[in-house]
């Protein structure tokens, strides 16, 4: 039997997790460590570290301590289904490409998911030493204090986010026909290197919006209850209610959500 959750209790539990976790990257980002390539994409461009294994093996230990009953769901290993109505979405370390080249922008992220919605979420900057984390219903939080999407409704003033997949160079689903059309109408376009970072700060106002086509679960879950509890919107690049396996994502202040859809739609 699994003993229910109280979301605002369990999302102390993921902060501190969040915090060790992103102590033992930072301990390999100040010292050395292998990357290899995951083979998934053309010319290995997608890698895994060390860091990222270490961080993913720390935090699935410490689920499956605590909560032995819940189901996981990680980006490395991807273990644990045993139909659960508790499922942990995590990034061990989201931003390895920026990792392995000393670009210190990174982050861990860990959501949990009840039944289909996702009731907790924590992003943790290690660098910075910043974590934002979110539980429905009880807000969206940036070291403890309350943070808030920003109140900027006109594109053209608008710093936006973005990403590309790893398989850029072979897909035409590369985002770059949505890119070079955003990048006309709004003040800015960054890529970070970090989707989870990315949703974080657009959830404290650092960015207005921020859209990517192919993501998975645990680049976007723990963002979205954050953005969402921040009071922004969050949805598919259709402007319809994200799910699990979605790949597209819009992230926004909610007023530039529906102008921010359609100059996507309106890519041939
Ligand atoms: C990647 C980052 C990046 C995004 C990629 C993701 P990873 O995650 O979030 O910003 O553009 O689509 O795959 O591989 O560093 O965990
Ligand atoms: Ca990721
Ligand atoms: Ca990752």
């Amino acid at each position: 039997m699994t003993t229910s959750v109280d979301p605002k209790v369990i999302v102390e539990f993921m902060k501190e997790l969040a915090s060790d976790a992103g102590a033992l990257v930072a301990s390999y980002f100040q010292g050395r460590f292998k990357i290899e390539s995951k083979g998934s994409a053309p010319h290995g461009i997608d890698i895994v570290t060390d860091a990222d294994r270490a961080s993913e093996k720390f935090i699935m230990d410490q689920i499956g301590e605590n909560f032995p009953s819940h189901d996981i769901l990680t980006e490395e290993t991807r273990t644990k289904s045993t139909g659960s109505k508790y499922l942990w979405i995590i990034d061990p370390l989201d931003g390895t490409v920026n990792f392995a080249h000393s670009y210190p922008q990174f982050g861990i992220s860990i959501a949990l998911m009840e039944d289909s919605e996702i009731i907790a979420g924590v992003i943790f900057d290690p660098i910075r030493q910043e974590k934002f984390w979110a539980s429905k219903g009880g807000g969206a939080f940036l070291n403890g204090a309350r943070i808030h999407v920003s109140d900027n409704g006109e594109l053209f003033k608008c710093i936006l986010g973005t990403g590309f997949p790893y398989d850029k160079a072979q897909s035409h689903v590369n985002n770059l026909k949505e890119f070079c059309k955003a990048i006309l109408l709004a003040q800015g376009i960054r890529r970070s290197g970090s989707a989870a970072l990315d949703l974080a700060w657009v959830a404290c106002g650092r960015l207005d919006g921020f859209w990517e086509l192919k993501l998975k679960p645990w680049d976007f879950s723990a963002g979205i209850v954050i953005v969402e509890e921040a009071k922004g919107k969050v949805t598919d690049r259709n402007g319809e209610a994200m799910s699990l396996w979605g790949q597209s994502i819009v992230a926004t202040n909610s007023l530039i959500h529906d102008n921010l859809i359609d100059i996507l739609s309106r890519v041939i």
